[in-house]
């Protein structure tokens, strides 16, 4: 089940909502690669939305131009590009006279897929977002949870296969735990199937955790673009510095001890080694420094091994 994502590039893009004199999207310029899991991040009313709806044409920007490998969004028409990009929002928007099987398989069948091929396709798809076919298919989404219908939702959006995936805050309105069980899903579904992944959050943990590389977005416009790793460590400007506080992630590396988050010895090359007790924000220093992966020792004998991955897992283990 291997689609693969495709390249996205936005270019200079603007848009400005009828009667407001303010730019909601004020000139950006953004590449994700084929793949890649970009987050947007940034405070209510910044242009997140608007900016991940220029990329499916819901918005269409005033001036600048979306690429999807290559492609002008506005080469096709905006039904069948929007086939092809998968969209999950917090309020789900699952069809509530539907059952959970049919809302899942809307866009195969909008493309005319086979009955069979379609059925086949609902039952790997429920399975792949942990919830078992055979209870769920036949519910209506007002038989199920909150965060059962998010899953829903998500399998909904890659039903088709889309090789982009924009979901925005789609885990907004469920609790902590089931938030944490939905990332993995999010996270073990963008490496299966290596959709390009665009997710907006204001959730500065959540960006953490979940990004190849986060966007920070203020009023329209982008203020940093980097890893996660750069922009704890390289803020670029006071405002970055505030949101990534405002995270608790780095107060909260001081409280984590490397054994707790490190994993077993599984013979990746290591650069440099720490000991089990030292703390995440000991072995930040090490990242920052170029390190990839440290060995984990204790009184010298080797433990187990951490990486900067291991570090963003153990940030949102906290969280809950
Ligand atoms: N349909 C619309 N008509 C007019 N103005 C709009 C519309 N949608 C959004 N805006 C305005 O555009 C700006 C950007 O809104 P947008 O929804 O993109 O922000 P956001 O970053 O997604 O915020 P939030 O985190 O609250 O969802 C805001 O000032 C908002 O009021
Ligand atoms: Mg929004």
């Amino acid at each position: 089940m291997t689609s693969g994502g495709a390249a996205v590039d936005i270019s200079d893009v603007v848009v400005s909502y009828p009667g407001s004199d303010r730019r909601a999207v004020d000139g950006v310029s953004l590449e994700a690669a084929a793949g890649e899991l970009v987050v947007l991040l940034g405070p209510s009313g910044c242009g997140k939305s608007t900016l991940l709806r220029t990329i499916n044409r819901l918005v269409v920007p005033d001036s600048g131009t979306i690429r999807i490998d290559g492609e002008d969004v506005r080469s096709s028409p905006p039904e069948a590009l929007r086939r092809g990009i998968g969209y999950v929002i917090q309020a789900v928007g699952l069809f509530p006279h539907m059952s959970v099987g049919r809302n899942v398989g809307m866009v195969p069948e909008l493309l005319g897929w086979e009955r069979a091929r379609i059925d086949a396709r609902v039952d790997d798809l429920l399975a792949l977002v942990q919830l078992d076919p055979a209870r769920y298919r036949g519910r209506l989404p007002r038989e199920l949870s909150g965060g059962e219908q998010q899953r829903v939702g998500v399998a909904r959006a890659i039903a088709a296969e889309p090789r982009v995936l924009l979901m925005d805050e789609p885990f907004g309105a469920v609790d902590a735990i089931v938030r944490l069980a939905l990332q993995d899903e999010t996270l073990r579904i963008h490496r299966a199937l290596g959709t390009t992944i665009f997710f907006v959050t204001h959730d500065v943990d959540e960006a953490l955790r979940m990004a190849d590389r986060i966007v920070v977005m203020n009023a329209g416009r982008i203020v940093q673009a980097d890893t996660p790793l750069r922009l704890l460590s390289h803020p670029a400007t006071p405002y970055v510095e505030r949101l990534m506080d405002a995270g608790d992630a780095v107060r909260r590396l001081r409280l984590i001890a490397v054994r707790d988050a490190m994993r077993a010895p599984d013979g990746a090359a290591t650069q440099a080694s720490i000991d089990g007790d030292g703390t995440l924000r000991d072995a930040l220093s090490a990242f920052l420094d170029g390190v990839e992966r440290l060995a984990v020792t204790d009184a010298g004998a080797p433990i187990g091994s951490l990486g900067f991955d291991d570090v963003r897992h153990a940030i949102a283990r906290t969280v809950a």
